[in-house]
Order: C-alpha cells, then sequence, then structure tokens
C-alpha cells in the first residue's frame, strides 16, 4: 500500500508539472512574435525590454512587469486582456484567448524561468557592455556621407564620428563578434555579420533613424563572415564554418540560397559592380564566381594556390582583389573571356609586393586608384592600383591589421586589429596622424586587472 501511495503521489506531482505553463517553449515563442518588434535593447517602448526572462523581471516605467503568482496585479497579464490601457500589442489586433491564458497562468504559477542553459548565449544584453581594453577589430565602415563610423565591439556596434571625437550610439546584439559591417547606400540601414564562435552565426539588420534592429538572422553553429552588401543596398552576401554562402534580403532578412559550391570555410565575400553575381573565398584556396539570386556556381576566378582569406572589389570595374596565406596579393578580372571551369592564371592583371605575414585585410580607396594591404605582418602597405608600385607605408605599433578602411575623400586610411585601437595614417606619407579607442575604457582600471 505504501509504495502504492507513493506511486500515485508521484503520477500526480508528474501530471501537474506537465501542465505548467513553461516560460521558455510556450510563452516566449509567442513574445518573439508579437511583443519583441517594439520591446528590444534597442527600441524599448515604455522602457520595457521583453527579450529575456531578466528583461521581463527588470520591467518597464511603469515598474515590474509581473507580481509572480498575482495575474491581476500584472502588467504583463493586464495589458494584454484590456484591464489596462494601454492594450498590448500595442495598435495591433488582441492576442488569442489562448495566448492571453498562457500569460495569467505563466504569472498564476510563479512567472519561473526555465530558459535551458545552452539557450542563454544568444541573448541581447540589456546594458552596453564595459571594457578593461578594446576588444580585437575585425569591423569597421564609414558610412556614405563620410559622417559617421561603425565599429564593431563586443556584443555591439560602435557608431562614432567620422573623426572618432564622440560615440553618437551603441547598438546592442546578441553576438559576441562582428566581423563586419555596412552601411546600406542611402545611409538607412547598417548590416552587421558575425555570430558567437561555436553557438551561432548572425546577420543584424539595424534601422539607423529609429536604433532598432529590424532582423536577427541566425544561421549555422559558428560564426559567418563576409557581409559586403549589392550595389543597390538590398542584399547581403555571407560566408561560413558551414561551408556554405548565403545570399539575405536585407528588407525581409529572408535567405535567398544557401550555396555550397566551396569545400572548406567561407571566409570573405562581395558582389560584382552590377549586383548580379558574387565572388566568394576561403580555407579551399578557390575565389568563386557564383550567380547572386540563386547560388549557382560560374566559374573559378583564381589560379588555387593556399587558403584565402579576404577580399575587395574595385569600386568601378569588375576586377577582385585577394589574399590570404601565400602573402601576396593579386587583382584578377572576375570574369574569363571564356567560361573556364578550371582555374588559371590568365585573367590575373597584377600581382603586388609579396607581404612579410598573412593578409587579413584589403581595401580599395574609393576612385579605385589605391590598394591598401595588411594582416599579421606590422606594416601596411599602400599601393598605386595601376602602376602596382608601392607608394607608402605605416607601421603599426602593436602589429596587426584585421580592419582596413578608406574614408570617402581617401586621403587617410583607417586601420584596426590586434591591439583594438583605430588608427588613422596619412596616405601620402603613410605618417600616423592620430589613434583612439573605438570603445570606452573603464577609467582606473588596468591591463593587469583583467
Ligand atoms: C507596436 C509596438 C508594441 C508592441 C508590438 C507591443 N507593445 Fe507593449 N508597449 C508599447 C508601448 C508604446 C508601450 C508604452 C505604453 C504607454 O505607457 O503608454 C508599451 C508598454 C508595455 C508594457 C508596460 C511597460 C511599462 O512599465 O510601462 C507592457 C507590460 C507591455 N507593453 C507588454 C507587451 C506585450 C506582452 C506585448 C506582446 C504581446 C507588447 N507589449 C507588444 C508598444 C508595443
Amino acid at each position: 500500500m505504501k509504495y502504492c501511495g507513493l506511486v500515485l503521489l508521484f503520477a500526480l506531482g508528474m501530471g501537474v508539472s506537465s501542465a505548467q505553463v513553461s516560460y521558455y517553449n510556450d510563452l516566449r515563442p509567442v513574445v518573439e512574435r508579437s511583443c519583441q518588434g517594439c520591446h528590444q535593447p534597442a527600441g524599448k517602448m515604455g522602457g520595457l525590454d521583453l527579450t529575456s526572462y531578466e528583461a521581463i523581471t527588470a520591467g518597464g516605467n511603469k515598474g515590474p512587469s509581473f507580481v509572480a503568482g498575482a495575474a491581476e496585479e500584472s502588467r504583463l497579464v493586464t495589458l494584454l486582456t484590456g484591464a489596462g490601457e494601454p492594450r498590448m500589442p500595442f495598435g495591433q489586433d488582441p492576442l488569442a484567448d489562448s495566448e492571453i491564458d498562457l500569460f495569467r497562468r505563466w504569472v498564476s504559477e510563479g512567472a519561473k524561468d526555465d530558459t535551458p542553459e545552452s539557450a542563454r548565449g544568444p541573448q541581447v544584453p540589456s546594458e552596453p557592455p564595459t571594457y578593461d581594453q578594446p576588444p580585437v577589430l575585425t569591423a569597421a565602415a564609414f558610412s556614405p556621407d563620410g559622417k559617421l563610423l561603425a565599429v564593431g565591439g563586443y556584443r555591439e556596434i560602435l557608431l562614432h564620428k567620422a573623426d572618432g571625437s564622440k560615440i553618437e550610439t551603441r547598438l546592442l546584439g546578441r553576438s559576441d563578434r562582428i566581423h563586419s559591417v555596412a552601411f546600406t547606400p542611402d545611409g538607412t540601414k547598417l548590416v552587421a555579420v558575425g555570430g558567437t564562435p561555436g553557438r551561432f552565426g548572425e546577420v543584424q539588420v539595424w534601422d539607423l533613424a529609429s536604433k532598432t534592429q529590424l532582423h536577427s538572422v541566425m544561421a549555422t553553429a559558428d560564426t559567418l563572415f563576409g557581409g559586403a552588401l549589392s550595389p543597390d543596398g538590398t542584399h547581403v552576401v555571407v560566408g561560413g564554418a558551414d561551408n556554405r554562402v548565403r545570399v539575405i534580403e536585407i528588407a525581409t532578412g529572408k535567405e535567398l540560397f544557401k550555396a555550397g559550391h566551396h569545400e572548406d570555410w567561407v571566409l570573405d565575400a562581395i558582389f560584382g559592380i552590377d549586383g548580379k553575381r558574387v565572388v566568394t573565398v576561403g580555407r579551399d584556396r578557390a575565389a568563386k564566381l557564383a550567380d547572386a539570386q540563386t547560388g549557382a556556381f560560374l566559374e573559378n576566378v583564381n589560379f588555387l594556390r593556399d587558403e584565402l582569406y579576404v577580399i575587395a572589389r574595385h569600386p568601378r570595374r569588375d576586377y577582385v582583389l585577394i589574399g590570404g596565406a601565400d602573402r601576396v596579393p593579386y587583382l584578377y578580372m572576375m570574369d574569363r573571356p571564356r567560361a573556364l571551369k578550371i582555374a588559371d592564371d590568365s585573367t590575373l592583371v597584377r600581382k603586388f609586393d609579396e607581404q612579410e605575414d598573412a593578409i587579413h585585410a584589403l581595401a580599395f580607396s574609393q576612385d579605385g586608384s589605391r590598394i591598401a594591404v595588411g594582416g599579421i605582418a606590422e606594416f601596411v602597405n599602400i599601393y598605386d592600383t595601376e602602376s602596382g608600385e608601392r607608394v607608402a607605408s605605416c607601421k603599426l605599433p602593436a602589429g596587426g591589421a584585421f580592419v582596413l578602411e578608406f574614408p570617402p575623400d581617401g586621403r587617410q586610411l583607417l586601420a584596426g586589429g590586434f591591439d583594438g585601437l583605430l588608427r588613422v595614417f596619412d596616405v601620402a606619407s603613410g605618417k600616423q596622424v592620430k589613434e583612439f579607442s573605438p570603445v570606452p575604457l573603464e577609467k582606473g582600471r588596468l591591463r593587469s586587472a583583467r
């Protein structure tokens, strides 16, 4: 008898717990669909962020959003039922009764957090991160009007005045690392590509006027790379550690295709001038041309030598500059006169000097007359694109550039990398003009305090 009673109790207990509303499985999908557009860290209407349990608990302008156990005293419930004003979702149709009931029951049952540990990574932080030293710099871009400079930080993008004198905005996102940032040509949106290594890859689309995230497109179990926009600003091309190439529509966040013509990690990508084709490079040593609508493989651009890490396109013609482990920047025509699937060097326009170490950053000036080459070496070299002659060398005190950008006027070059500082060089002389930290540093904390 004793045992029977225990078994009965056990069964009862299980029955009750399985009927409880789960924050993670039941509530969160509804909140993601119907609430997060207006309640996220970058755009908290009513001061309320609904993207994580912690944020929901923190509440909004009018205080906590729920009182555990007391649904009728909880704004999270009363604003859904219409008992409180204004009714949520604001200006939209009310939720279905069954969904409102989920909120009511969840609060009545104690509003417990059952977010699994494995799902806690990709949360948008509720506060800007603090830094005791700048993170390694992998992404920076000037806005088309030359007024802003976007820089990838840790779980955020910082928008600076272009001269580095002030941080205007901090856009907080899920990805630990941002590998690229790009402004749309009309300057209204910012597209960032990155992820959290070993966890997920992400494409973030931001509306700059409202400073809100329009899309967070998650893909793969590792970070995404690349991130160049089509010339009309409608699409972004990314590569990944899953050997795939993806093109994503910026307005909708929809994936146009996922192509698998690379045999190893795809580390960088660009669009051709007409936006109809993409070229991607990666560890399989190939620069591959593919259709930008379908992902269909067209041809190999280069003769295979060594792993490729970066690609840049000439701003005015379909020439691509590629670089990687063999330290030599190669300028190729994007197309072959006759499509040849076998790679050769017949379309090589020019080779530039062998650098002191592997190449991780390449840039064209906006008129195409200059290229900049950087990487592990302590010098960033600037060349005349036509003659191939070196016109300047810029010394990086701490060595290593992963980001190179010419501001619109082309007279200066911005470099960033391993030590996390941004440095501006004079293109004609190669002299450093200034340096600054792209992230606010905690005062009074020393490096050794880490
Ligand atoms: C279209 C935008 C929009 C959507 C979608 C939306 N909200 Fe709101 N929410 C608002 C605005 C605006 C306020 C501030 C209202 C006010 O105080 O007048 C607000 C306030 C709130 C508050 C009160 C915060 C406080 O402390 O003042 C809660 C709770 C809330 N919303 C919950 C939700 C939930 C739950 C959903 C999804 C079912 C949702 N909202 C969807 C715009 C929205």
